[in-house]
């Protein structure tokens, strides 16, 4: 069988529902291929203490055309019928992709000896289910339509999850997880969790944490996980290669189609290593500042005694999980352009409230941060900061959520005409390279989870840039004692 590139085995000494899947399987008319049967094997793992599932969570990557949603089906028609009134849902990306996915498993039901547990099938729009003679149910929905609701059931798959952010996933799981114990209590069946997907891109934040979480062993024991795929040496280039490690190679197709997918990949190379290969696509692809108006905007560095009066501004940003803190001043030039300059990256976010307090008191400027977010709990520490008179040592220029959306694109924008500067900065460059844009509508922020290193170097800048625009009307020229 194709070699695993990680995961977990089978453990024998635990009976396993797998055969029964397999069953299911073949009644549909697509009989498990091997990694289908082990993945079923181990997945349907019965713990001797309970009698139920031993595993809750099931983590399944691999490349493209495999036949991972066809073995979905297997398991969601047998999960179906362990007994009366059950609650199975199919989630993908869109409405669209759950719903063209599983009009193909009613066919393929309907036409098979299962049809007569079934009831007729609901073809509704927004309702598309199969339901069971025992009360059970099999529904698709998309991932949007359920992210704000919430899924009680017995078993949910989440299809192609690369596409979810970070948030999206963990609002769907949040709704699941704490339901399950209480499904467990009233069926007493172990409900199950699916994730399945081919390798993503660096914005496949959910994915891709699940994914490393078990490649580094940092699972929980009731995970269990397959990963298929080309190692890390393999060029992708070389089609004996992905034959010899995608699992369904020669079995739902030859090597003469390989070459045929891969010309359907024609200047794409990262994106056919990502989907036969099930390389995750690394790179950046939407970098914030392109390298152009990076290179244009440079201006050599501000020394602190050539201020001349020159009103500052500190803009303070915090990385994911608090790893870092950066301080950029932003300081107004006479002929109304902002020269932005990185000033610290300090280690977690302890040394931030001392030294932008020396900062704001030696240069007489405010500072900008953002209240939500990974800055939350600094904001809040910062704003509470009080002199032996107890009045605020730090003033702030005020800046609510909305405004902080759109200092990203102040900061491109002002670049692009010349209005902003950046001071060149190794560190700065890195960040700048590094940090890639995240969509919401027409509007983009920094993606400090879908970038590839530090965002908060440039993130201080574009918030020291904002701030410079939108400083206090009080806030006069730099005084020097
Ligand atoms: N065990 C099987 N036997 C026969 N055909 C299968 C089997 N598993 C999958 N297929 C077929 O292979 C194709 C790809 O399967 P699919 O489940 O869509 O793959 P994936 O979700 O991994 O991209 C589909 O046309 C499917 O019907
Ligand atoms: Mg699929």
């Amino acid at each position: 069988m194709t070699p695993v590139r990680g995961g977990t085995p089978r453990n024998p000494e635990r009976r396993t529902d797998g055969p029964i899947v397999a069953r299911f399987a073949e009644l549909l008319g697509t009989p498990l291929l091997p990694w289908q049967r082990m993945v079923a094997d181990i997945a349907g793992e019965i713990d001797p203490d309970t009698g139920t599932y031993f595993y809750d969570t099931v983590i399944l990557s691999t490349p493209r055309q495999c036949g991972k949603s066809t073995l979905v089906d297997a398991v969601d028609t047998r999960n179906s019928q362990w007994g009366p009134n059950r609650f199975i849902y199919y989630l993908a990306q869109t409405g669209k992709d759950a719903g063209d996915h599983f009009k193909k498993y009613l066919k393929a039901i309907q036409a098979s000896p299962l049809s007569v547990i079934t009831t007729r099938p609901y073809l509704g729009a927004g309702d598309l289910r199969q339901p069971f003679v025992n009360g059970s149910v099999i529904m698709p929905k998309s991932v949007t339509k359920v992210a704000g609701h919430g899924v009680q059931g017995d078993k949910i798959t989440l299809d192609e999850a690369f596409s979810l952010s970070e948030e999206t996933g963990n609002t769907i799981l949040d709704g699941f997880m704490p339901t399950m114990a209480t499904r467990l209590k009233a069926t007493g069946v172990q409900p199950q969790l699916w994730i399945t997907s081919t390798e993503g891109t660096a914005e496949s934040t959910f994915f891709n944490r699940k994914l490393d979480e078990c490649r580094a062993g940092e699972q929980s024991r009731r995970t269990c996980w397959f990963d298929f795929g080309i190692p890390e040496d393999a060029d992708p280039e070389d089609l004996d290669a992905i034959m010899r490690h995608h699992p369904a190679a020669g079995l739902l197709w030859d090597k003469s189609q390989l070459a045929d997918f891969r010309e359907q990949f024609k200047g794409n190379p990262a994106g056919w290593a990502r989907a036969f290969g099930n390389r995750r696509d690394a790179g950046l692809s939407d970098r914030v500042i392109d390298e152009a108006t990076w290179a244009v905007s440079a201006v050599a560095p501000v020394s602190p005694t050539d201020l001349d009066g020159r009103p500052v501004v500190f803009g303070v940003a915090v990385d994911v999980d608090g790893t870092h803190t950066s301080i950029s001043a932003g300081i107004c030039n006479p002929d109304d352009t902002v020269t932005t300059q990185l000033l610290k990256i300090l280690d977690g976010t302890g040394y931030a409230p001392t030294e932008l307090a020396r900062l704001c008191a030696k240069y007489h400027a405010p500072a900008v941060i953002d209240s939500r977010g990974t800055a939350a709990d600094l904001s809040d520490r910062l704003h509470h900061m009080t002199d032996r008179n107890g009045d605020p040592l730090i003033e702030f220029v005020d800046m609510d959520a909305a405004d902080y959306l759109t200092i990203g694109q102040s900061y491109v924008s002002g670049l692009v005409n010349k209005a902003v500067y950046h001071a060149t900065d190794p560190e700065l460059d890195a960040s700048a390279a590094n940090s890639a844009r995240k969509w919401a509508g027409d509007a983009w922020r920094v993606s400090r989870r879908g970038s590839t290193g530090l965002t908060s170097p440039l993130e201080s800048c574009m918030l020291a840039a904002w701030g410079a625009a939108h400083r206090p009307e009080e806030a006069g020229p730099l005084q020097i004692f």
